[in-house]
């Protein structure tokens, strides 16, 4: 199977901005069906990096790829090339996923992959917003086809949710603060520039200490989370990928973030959950069972060699469940 660390050898890998993709070994693996016929969902294609080793290492697989980003999609579309009509490329949310799956005959699927957050393309290329250390428009819309920018849920988003975002997003403690100079500092000077903000909160908050993550990051983080509903599509996502997949199709999500990370282990520690009578009754009463079986106990991250050849990869959980066979009968 090829699941080598870089891109070489699949098509794509002169793009401009480049993914590379991240945990390939371990998605290849956990998503290998042999030579099985089966049907695969990438919710997040991206570049289409993982999908192209799931291609690759499977000639009879047919695969559904979701993106909310439309220049993600071009590439994926050149990288993905070489598998021909076995791909099919969409437009769309993977909060949506059950419902875009049934649109394209890939209800009933038999793995999903869900790898959660920016791509490398976004965050490298200016024009897109989502780095304070390149100079641009504060946009981060991972969909620049709709929705608010950040600049202007930040020249027009109350001071109470604008706080609750750095607060619990970005984990600011000064959320309060920063939230009350942005309402005051935007009435005269509107918000536009990535660079110009990120120096605003360095002026409100000081800069941060050398070793500690740079609180424009932190600040970015939360209202990139904000701006794309990120939360919101995660916990649409898991419930809908679950939906989609046959009996014994397995779901690989990877996440960056501690929050993300928190609600894919909760959600699939709870659907994993047999009997949930409370523990006094002498027996089960409830006939509740189990929904997925736990492939991963713990998160996998990336090891030194992947670590050495991809900075971006640290940050990286990827757990994985596999549906069991049951209705879910409560
Ligand atoms: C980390 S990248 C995925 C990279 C991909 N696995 C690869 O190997 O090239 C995340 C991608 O997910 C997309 N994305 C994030 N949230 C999404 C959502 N709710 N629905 C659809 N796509 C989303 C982003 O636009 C981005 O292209």
């Amino acid at each position: 199977m090829n699941a080598g660390l870089d891109n070489a050898g699949l098509p794509g890998s002169t793009e401009k901005y480049t993914h590379l993709p991240v945990l390939p070994r371990e998605v290849a693996h956990y998503l290998s069906f042999g030579e099985r016929p089966v049907r695969l969902i990438d919710g997040t294609v991206g570049s289409g990096g993982h999908s192209s080793l799931l291609l690759a290492a499977n000639p009879k697989a047919l695969l559904l790829g979701i993106d909310r980003d439309g220049e993600a999609l071009e590439r994926a579309a050149r990288r993905l090339a070489f598998a021909g009509d076995r791909v099919k490329l969409v437009h769309g949310e993977f909060g949506d996923i059950a419902a875009t799956a049934a649109d394209n005959g890939f209800a009933g699927a038999d793995g999903i992959l869900l790898d959660i957050g920016v791509s490398s393309p976004q965050i490298d290329d200016p024009s897109r917003g989502f780095s304070w250390r390149n100079d641009g428009p504060l946009d981060m819309r991972m969909d620049a086809s709709c929705g608010i920018s950040a600049a202007e849920l930040l020249n027009t988003c109350p001071e109470e949710r604008l706080a609750a975002i750095f607060h619990d997003w970005g984990e600011i403690r000064s959320a309060r603060k920063l939230a009350a100079a942005v309402v005051v500092r935007r009435k005269t000077a509107p918000f536009a520039g990535t660079v110009e903000f990120a120096d605003f909160c360095e002026s409100v908050l000081g800069r941060t200490p050398r070793g500690v993550l740079p609180l424009p990051t932190l600040v970015f983080q939360a209202l990139r989370i904000a701006v794309n509903d990120e939360l919101g599509q995660l916990e649409r996502g898991l419930s809908g990928a679950l939906k989609t997949l046959c009996p014994g199709g397995v779901m690989a999500v990877i996440s960056f973030h501690s929050l993300e990370d928190r609600m894919v282990k909760n959600f699939m520690r709870d659907a994993a959950r047999g009997c949930v009578c409370p523990p006094d009754f002498p027996v089960c009463r409830c006939g509740h069972r189990p929904e997925v079986e736990l492939v991963t106990r713990k998160a996998v991250m990336a090891g030194e060699e992947e670590l050495a050849a991809n900075r971006r990869s640290a940050p990286a959980r990827l757990r994985v469940a596999r549906k069991t066979d049951f209705e879910k009968s409560n």
